[in-house]
């Protein structure tokens, strides 16, 4: 039987430590880097747990997200297409980091894509 997405990452640890360097670029990145001006460093380290388990749960893993929906969460922050664009690249940079096969790859990246419509305002 096929493994499951979150399987083939590698699981929790390989997933958290993507998402740890793909939030450090979100974080300095001179475009998006705005959207997380005045956020202390515990608010920081939490976004990033949240966005883990989300990514654990949405690639088919146990642990279960219990942020915010993706609309609330985002509503009234002005995310524009471009930001979107510029994210996904710091994902995709963060993904090749760790050496992600290609086929793991366009598949997480196809998930986060079906997000765009709730996340994208302006
Ligand atoms: C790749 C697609 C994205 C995913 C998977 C994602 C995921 C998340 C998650 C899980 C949260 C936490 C929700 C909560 O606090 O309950 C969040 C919040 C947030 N996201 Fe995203 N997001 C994405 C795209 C973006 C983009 C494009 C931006 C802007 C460049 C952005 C900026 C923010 C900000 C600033 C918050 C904090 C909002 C607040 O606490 O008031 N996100 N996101």
């Amino acid at each position: 039987m096929q493994k499951n997405l979150y399987e083939r990452l590698g699981g929790y640890d390989p997933i958290s430590a993507v998402v740890d360097d793909f939030m450090q670029r979100q974080f300095t990145d001179k475009q998006v880097g705005r959207f997380y001006v005045g956020h202390s460093t515990n608010s920081k380290k939490r976004l990033r747990q949240l966005i883990t388990e989300m990514i654990c749960e949405i690639t088919g893993g146990p642990a279960k997200y219990v942020g915010r929906d993706m609309r609330t969460a985002h509503a009234g922050l002005g995310i524009t297409g471009g930001d979107w664009e510029v994210t996904v690249k710091n994902l995709t940079a963060s993904l090749d980091k760790f050496k992600v096969p290609q086929k793991e790859k366009d598949e997480l990246l196809a998930n986060v894509a079906g997000l765009r419509p709730v996340i994208v305002e302006l």
